[in-house]
């Protein structure tokens, strides 16, 4: 071999054994890396998830990753953030939780006029929209939520 040959031989022979390194390396690495947001549904939360579309929450929230940003919050996370008894408690008296809430009527839907099957699969719904920590929708629990806690 000429001596450019044997300088191409070695780079390849180099390359080579970098590439089977990393391969062997990456092998290694067997545990899965975890979601950001995940969903947890029973019979209920899919039958909510239906209700969620018919209703059209879709034009103000944003939730699996579809519908408006900017006009109300996001709800992916939702589930995380907020426990099943705030959201029941939201859906039957808003304004209750949050004074001048939008869901009396004044621009979202009124929850107030849900019947009672109606707002239970909503919050199986929501209750299922679950965020891991270093998801964007996992932020510490809302101000009002710790409050009511200290409360
Ligand atoms: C016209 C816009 C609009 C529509 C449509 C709408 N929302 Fe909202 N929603 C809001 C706004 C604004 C807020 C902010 C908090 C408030 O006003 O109570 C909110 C807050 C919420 C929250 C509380 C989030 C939190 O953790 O603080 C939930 C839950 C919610 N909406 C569910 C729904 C569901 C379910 C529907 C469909 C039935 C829906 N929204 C439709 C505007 C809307």
């Amino acid at each position: 071999m000429k001596l450019g040959e044997k300088l191409m031989f070695g780079f390849a022979v180099l390359v080579a054994v970098a590439a089977v390194g990393k391969g062997v390396r990456q092998f290694g690495d067997t545990e899965p890396a975890k979601p950001r947001n995940y969903y947890e549904w029973d019979e209920a939360g899919l039958e909510g998830h239906v209700l969620y579309r018919r209703m059209g929450c879709n034009s103000c929230h944003r939730a699996l990753g579809v519908g408006e940003i900017g006009v109300a919050p996001v709800l992916d996370g939702e589930g995380t953030r907020r426990t099943r008894e705030w959201l029941a408690e939201y859906f039957r008296d808003p304004a209750a939780l949050v004074p001048g809430t939008a869901h009396d009527g004044s621009l979202g839907p009124d929850f107030r006029t849900l019947r009672t099957g109606e707002r239970a699969l909503l919050v199986a719904f929501l209750a299922g929209l679950k965020a891991n920590p270093g998801s964007p929708n996992h932020p510490r629990p809302p101000p009002e939520a710790v409050v009511k806690d200290e409360g």
